[in-house]
């Protein structure tokens, strides 16, 4: 196995191969709401959390680090990626080397808890060098139908996979990290861990909205006002509060509102006034719903999946290019999918619907009762393997020719 061997070749890593297989033949077991907030609440135990997360931690890695093998050859023999296969591997070791270390130990939770903060540190920077590895293998290599499937695959799954990881790693510091009162934060004390069972969310996005304002500004020194609607079904008149993590749903808003702002400017930078960025939310029975609709020009139907694709959307990281020259507005092109992915994470979804010439509208869907807010996982199976073994085939649609046939001309259809 290309994994293994890679590995092999590493002797400090060489317990590797044999622990992923171990722990890849487990499902990874997700959490729902109910579950992460009753781990943190008055029953807190930290023994429970830590005798799970020993062996949860490692299958949701080994589970990810089977896939991580059937990457094209090219992008695993990336600097970038071998940096990140050797995060994965160290990550891996310390917390199994957990699994023999005895729960009633006090001195054992303290140091499981510092080395799940060390290990979130290390894996701090995967996104940015996952994507430099993409950008290297696309520089060399180019890009293909058939690779660009197989990596937005891998790579939906990779990070969605991280941002579970570092969910259960957040949970646990924060609930137990050196104090006796657990869940309290104290900025939010109601807070469990980064969970705020009451989530104000119209708050949330006059947040996400002010930051963006304010980046906007810096650089165009301008920026579109808000409006924002609410509609509250099932209480009319009330804040709209759900079981959520704020800082997930701040991200995808903030990307949101990026894009929607530059888009804005953008389409009308002759104009005096531009015009404003329209959101409502909903809160129905089964969805909390959250639009936001500009009028930044909108995308052609063609261009709207690509723009979810890491692929054909990573350009260089603006962090290495001359600074001045930067729109803060636009990086790597992972604003969307990764947004998308904290959406899909507890079941919910993102969606754009855009008209071009006019304007876009992107939908955030949140289930709006915690008991169906349940981790959405990867896992390694034959279904998976099934997906990483797409080959080149002809289409099954007819292609439209680029030089149309004739009809009228009897010379040509003989
Ligand atoms: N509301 C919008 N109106 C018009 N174009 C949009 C809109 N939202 C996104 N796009 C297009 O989609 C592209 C991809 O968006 P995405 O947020 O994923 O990446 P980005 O904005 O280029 O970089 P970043 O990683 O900083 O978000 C944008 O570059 C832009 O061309
Ligand atoms: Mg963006």
């Amino acid at each position: 196995m290309k994994f293994a061997q890679f590995l092999l070749k590493n002797s400090s890593v060489a317990g590797i191969p044999k622990q992923v297989e171990r722990f890849a033949k487990f499902s990874p077991s997700p959490l729902s709401m109910k579950q992460f907030i009753d781990f943190g609440s008055a029953n807190a135990c930290e023994k429970t959390s830590f005798v799970f997360l020993r062996q949860e931690l490692p299958v949701r890695l080994a589970n990810i680090m089977k896939e991580i093998d059937f990457l094209p050859d090219k992008l695993l023999s990336t600097p970038s990626l071998k940096l990140l296969i050797s995060w994965y591997s160290q990550s891996l070791l310390e917390i199994v080397d957990f699994l023999e270390k005895n729960p009633d130990d006090k001195e054992v939770l303290t140091k499981f808890t510092q080395t799940l903060v060390n290990v979130r540190n290390r894996h701090n920077d995967v996104v940015p060098t996952m994507a430099q590895g993409v950008v290297e293998y696309k520089d060399a290599f180019g890009v293909d139908p058939v690779t660009n499937q197989n990596v937005q695959y891998f790579l939906d799954r990779f990070y969605m996979s991280r941002i579970s990881t570092r969910m259960l790693m957040n949970q646990h510091t924060l609930i137990f990290e050196g104090s006796v009162n657990l869940s309290l934060n104290p900025a939010h004390p109601k807070h469990i861990g980064s969970i705020d069972p009451s989530c104000d969310v119209v708050e949330v996005i006059k947040d996400a909205y002010e930051t963006s304002k304010m980046l906007c500004e810096q650089y165009y020194l301008t920026s579109p006002d808000m409006e924002i609607i609410e509609v509250n079904s099932k209480n009319p008149n009330q804040p709209l509060h759900i079981v959520y993590v704020p800082s997930h749903l701040y991200h995808m808003l903030f990307e949101l509102f990026k894009n929607a702002m530059r888009a804005t400017v953008e389409t009308h930078e002759t104009s005096i006034t531009l015009p404003p960025i329209k959101v409502r939310v909903s809160l129905g029975t089964e969805d909390l719903t959250i639009k936001m609709s500009d009028k930044g020009g909108g995308v052609p139907l063609r261009k709207i999946e690509r723009l979810f694709s890491y692929m054909y959307s990573t350009a260089p990281s603006p962090v290495h290019e001359d600074n001045s020259r930067n729109a803060p507005l636009a990086g790597f092109g992972y604003g969307l999918p990764i947004s998308r992915l904290y959406a899909k994470y507890f079941q919910g979804d993102l969606q754009l619907y855009s008209m071009e010439g006019y304007g876009t509208s992107a939908v955030i869907y949140l289930k709006a009762l915690s008991s169906e807010s349940v981790e959405r996982l990867p896992v390694f199976n034959k279904s998976a393997l099934r997906h990483y073994q797409t080959s080149i085939e002809a289409d099954d649609w007819c292609m439209p020719s680029k030089d149309p046939k004739q009809l009228g001309n009897s010379k040509r259809i003989v």
